[in-house]
């Protein structure tokens, strides 16, 4: 056992460069004398002046007022994205639509995704249309401060508030310590009771206080009684908020045909829905290795890849629950439509 250990801190000590995030599994990432030292802190620093860098570069795609914007706010929002015609076509193939997914279950919350290989795509005209077009890829590159592929899928969000156990996605929180992109672009309108994305204005940018808050943080991380805190994506409260001089968060109701792209870096979350809700969205993620000069040396940005990423994320869940004896959270269901009530 303790040699196993011994033989695993090389790889521990290469993933310090890499996107790795969580404080409980990696013993370097997650231990407080390192990071009272400063490990984490030079990272989050480290990995925001790459993400500077490689953002400048992307500026340029970028309408200046919706840059301004997201800036300022970390977070574009647009409304009327599609034109009326590409909408009506997305809307008629989204409704028709019935395919293989997968689901998982955090507390009173499944999420559900539609995979949207290069085979699905090749069904679905007006869909690869969006996912291919330059501008939506454009928002999500600069959000994500890198070139690189996003990947984008069906995702549908099915909350029950009749059960009991939260949902861990409702706190306020950063998915990790580097700027980071998802993006939604909404098939029905998201009411006040619809479980609609909150974000706080600002929180993307890497302030003196923010730094301050990290580092704190930080220190005991890796024995939070939190699972997704200690995981590397630290939860919060108001006072959190308060110590680092932020507003409270907006709430993002939106008609459908809206688009949000955010940087998830900054602190976010759904909001607790008071009543069951079905949200159904087109989504699309990017995160990438945060310390990399350019997009061209990540993987995900190479051809044969880029198309293939959550098929091989499939995959690498199959095979870690089969033979490595991992933990099941996504299941598999039959075809489905986008708005069919949850199975797991
Ligand atoms: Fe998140």
């Amino acid at each position: 056992m303790q040699i196993g250990r011994i033989l695993r801190y090389p790889l521990w000590a290469l993933e310090v460069l890499g996107p790795t995030k969580s404080f409980a599994r990696n013993p370097i990432l997650g231990s407080p004398r390192l990071n009272r030292m400063g490990l984490h802190v030079w990272r989050l620093s480290t990995a925001h002046r790459m993400a500077a860098m490689r953002r400048a570069r992307l500026g340029s795609r970028i309408d200046p007022d919706q840059r301004r914007a997201f800036d300022r706010d970390g977070f574009f929002v647009i409304h009327d994205f599609l034109p009326a015609d590409a909408w009506r076509r997305l809307s008629e193939e989204t409704s028709a639509l019935r395919l293989p997914a997968r689901e998982i279950r955090e507390g009173q919350t499944v999420t559900r995704q539609l995979l949207l290989t290069p085979r699905t795509l090749a069904r679905l005209p007006q869909t690869r249309a969006v996912v291919g077009g330059r501008g939506i890829n454009d928002l999500v590159r600069y959000a994500g401060a890198t070139a690189s592929a996003p990947v984008w899928f069906y995702q549908t969000v099915i909350a029950d508030p009749a059960r009991s156990e939260a949902d861990p996605q409702t706190e306020l929180h950063s998915d990790t310590f580097f700027p980071t992109s998802k993006a939604w672009l909404f098939l029905h309108d998201v009411g006040e009771e619809d479980g609609p994305f909150a974000y706080v204005p600002g929180s993307h940018r890497l302030t003196p206080r923010r730094r301050a808050w990290e580092h704190r943080a930080s220190i005991d991380a890796a024995d939070d009684p939190r699972s997704n805190h200690r995981g590397g994506s630290l939860r919060l409260g108001a006072e959190d908020l308060e110590e680092m001089g932020l507003p409270a968060p907006v709430r993002m109701c939106v008609p459908a045909n809206t688009l949000i792209v955010a940087d998830t870096h900054g602190f976010h979350g759904r909001s607790p829905s008071p009543r069951p809700t079905v949200r159904v969205e087109l989504h699309g993620h990017l995160r990438t290795n945060p310390f990399l000069p350019t997009a061209l040396l990540d993987a995900k940005s190479w051809p044969f890849i880029r198309d293939r990423q959550l098929d091989i994320d499939a995959g690498m869940h199959e095979f870690a629950v089969r033979r490595l004896g991992a933990r099941r959270k996504w299941h598999w269901t039959g075809p489905v439509a986008l708005d069919a009530p949850a199975s797991v």
